[in-house]
């Protein structure tokens, strides 16, 4: 389990908060991505270590990284 969150600016932490104990777990990997970062175009460096993590349980050992 990976949380992806967009939001105005306030609230992800205790939205995170919340979805992990409706969930039960821990998830892998979190991120939370304002809605001036993607109009400044600026949340690709947190979005690529995202999605890295989340896919390096399904990535072949012969795959690059
Ligand atoms: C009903 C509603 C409630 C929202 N509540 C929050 C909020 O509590 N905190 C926040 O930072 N942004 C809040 N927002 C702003 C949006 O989450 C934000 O614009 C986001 O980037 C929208 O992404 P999306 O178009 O992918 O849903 C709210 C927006 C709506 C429509």
């Amino acid at each position: 389990m990976a949380f992806f969150c967009t939001y105005g600016g306030s609230g992800a932490e205790g939205t995170f908060r919340t979805m992990k104990e409706i969930l039960g777990m821990e998830p892998i990997e979190t991120v939370a991505i304002t809605e001036r970062e993607i109009k400044e175009d600026t949340c690709d460096c947190k979005i690529e270590p995202f999605v890295r993590d989340v896919e390096e349980p399904f990535r072949k050992p012969s795959e690059p990284q």
